[in-house]
């Protein structure tokens, strides 16, 4: 990740590549630029007349200052902000990752941005920091390590200086900074989880990745084939059937709360390729299910950032993983598999399997009595056809859980959106033959799969975000590049930093 630093000083005087200054609609310079006018005797102003660029939201201009003695960074480049009244946090890092990405095949190497001044009601320098900081690195993230033939980008920033007005706001700035490179850094690593193909990201892989994460505080148990038999995760077994590759159950245990406190369970669907199985998936886009580990990586990508943020609290996360294929073992439509908690189960459909690996996961973890639990899954093509990728399908059993996740979805842009989850629902999962059956039918495709859902946390107040929308992005976005996007580390790493407050 490139170096963010931060600096006190005005514009003018930064020695470097360039200096970023937004400019709002209508031409009009926020209070650096300002000040550059009144240290050049309006020397910007005849450039502003002569603009292309009217401020229009996102757009670069580049100004050399070759020809002026007081300027010292070699050049000036104003960055459309748009309306004034427009801006939030949210446009903030996507005018970070844009300004960032634009001039990263540039001249420039090291370049200043005076961005954290930009005024956003109801912000402290600090959130806007952050939000500038996560979109530098959301912005700039790639995933090339494949391409053999790619030369190396000799232009490539080098690093990037977040100007502040007053000395005495850079502790703050600071410690915004550190938040956002904890956030990015776990946003990136489920993105890498994410973007490696199935052939490479195996559920053994999932294991190493994770255990790779252990340290004093975050404690790594990866339970292998065996290991998996013999604790009696049948349904992740059953759905393993198909598959060449050995499934893996991993746990995760991170004390940085009281001993003894109940740990917030998360709980993510790592199914590293989800062929169908025996009730297999057109081939259209099917090679675009190598993402359906995407829950996973949002639990790892979480737990990361908590471990860089040493957060006051106990954590559990549990990860079941597998492939869903066809091999000649595979599980049927039909069969009846009895799931970690003794539910019975009539699969009929081996392409609902993320529901079947999470009854043994959910029972898992509702066993270890946690004080609640979140679950991360690519569950429904439903929830695509609903709410598309701009926000994810949340639904549970809490209405104040449902509502704090809510705010952090606002909050951070990693949107949610609630769907109802009334009893009548329930119906449609009912089977023939055994308690409940791994499909409900067309209608409310990601409510009935919560409902199955919701038959494996006993009691604990729950909450299930279906990713399938946004988990991956074959168009990508401002703050994302083509592929996986770490859908919900933002989310619920700002739910987990706001409980963890609250306790202390
Ligand atoms: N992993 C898929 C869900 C999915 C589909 C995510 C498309 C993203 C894009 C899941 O395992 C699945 O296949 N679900 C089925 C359930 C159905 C058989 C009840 C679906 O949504 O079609
Ligand atoms: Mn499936
Ligand atoms: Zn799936």
């Amino acid at each position: 990740m490139i170096t963010i630093n931060t600096r006190a000083g005005n514009a003018e005087k930064q020695r470097n590549d360039a200096v970023v200054l937004p400019l709002f609609t209508g031409r009009k310079l926020t209070p650096s630029g300002e000040k550059m006018q009144q240290a050049t005797e309006n020397w910007l102003t005849k450039y502003l007349r002569r603009f292309d660029n009217d401020g229009d939201f996102g757009k670069i201009q580049t100004i050399y200052t070759a020809d002026n003695d007081v300027i010292m960074p070699e050049r000036i480049i104003l960055l459309g902000v748009g309306d004034e009244k427009k801006l939030t946090l949210n446009t903030l890092r996507q005018l970070a990752a844009i300004v960032a990405r634009a001039l990263n095949t540039g001249g420039a190497r090291d370049i200043s941005l005076a961005l954290s001044e930009l005024p956003i009601k109801g912000t402290t320098i600090g959130d806007r920091s952050r939000a500038i900081a996560e979109g530098v690195w959301l912005g700039l993230y790639t995933f090339d390590k494949y391409k053999t033939k790619t030369e190396k980008n000799q232009r490539a920033l080098r690093q990037i200086t977040l100007l502040i007005e007053s000395r005495s706001q850079l502790d703050e700035v600071n410690q915004a900074i550190e938040i956002a490179r904890a956030t990015a850094n776990g946003v990136c690593f489920a993105r890498d989880l994410a973007n490696e193909p199935g052939n490479i990201c195996t559920p053994a892989y999932l294991g190493d990745q994770a255990a790779a994460l252990a340290n004093d505080k975050l404690q790594i148990e990866v339970m292998d084939q065996a290991a998996i038999k013999q604790l009696g995760l049948t349904a992740l077994l059953a759905v393993n059937q198909g598959s060449a590759h050995e499934a893996r159950f991993i746990v995760l245990r991170y004390q940085g709360g009281n001993d003894g406190d109940a740990p917030i369970a998360l709980v993510g669907k790592g199914l590293t390729f989800d062929s169908g199985g025996v009730s297999i998936k057109p081939a259209g886009k099917m090679e675009e299910m190598k993402f359906d580990m995407c829950g996973s990586a949002a639990v790892l990508g979480i737990f990361k950032a908590v471990t860089e943020l040493k957060l006051t609290c106990n954590l559990l996360g549990v990860i079941p993983s597998t492939e869903n294929m066809a091999g000649a073992g595979a599980y049927k439509p039909g069969d009846i598999i009895t799931a970690y908690n003794g539910t019975t189960i009539e699969v009929q459909n081996t392409d609902a399997e993320g529901r079947l690996i999470l009854a043994d996961a959910l029972s898992y973890a509702a066993k270890q009595k946690p004080s609640l639990i979140i679950d991360f899954a690519t569950l429904t093509g439903a929830c695509v056809v609903a709410l598309g990728c701009h926000a994810s399908g949340l639904l549970g059993n809490n209405a104040k859980l449902i509502k704090s996740l809510h705010a952090c979805g606002d909050a951070t842009h990693d949107r949610v959106w609630p769907l109802p989850m009334h009893e009548e629902y329930q119906e449609q999962i009912k089977s023939d033959i055994a308690d409940i059956k791994n499909v409900g039918g067309r209608e409310a495709g990601t409510i009935t799969a919560a409902c199955f859902l919701s038959r494996f946390v006993d009691e604990l107040p729950w909450a299930h975000l279906d990713i399938a929308g946004t988990a991956w992005n074959m168009k990508g976005s401002n703050i994302s590049a083509k592929g996986g996007t770490g859908a919900g580390v933002r989310l619920v790493l700002d739910y987990l930093q706001r409980s963890c407050s609250d306790h202390s």
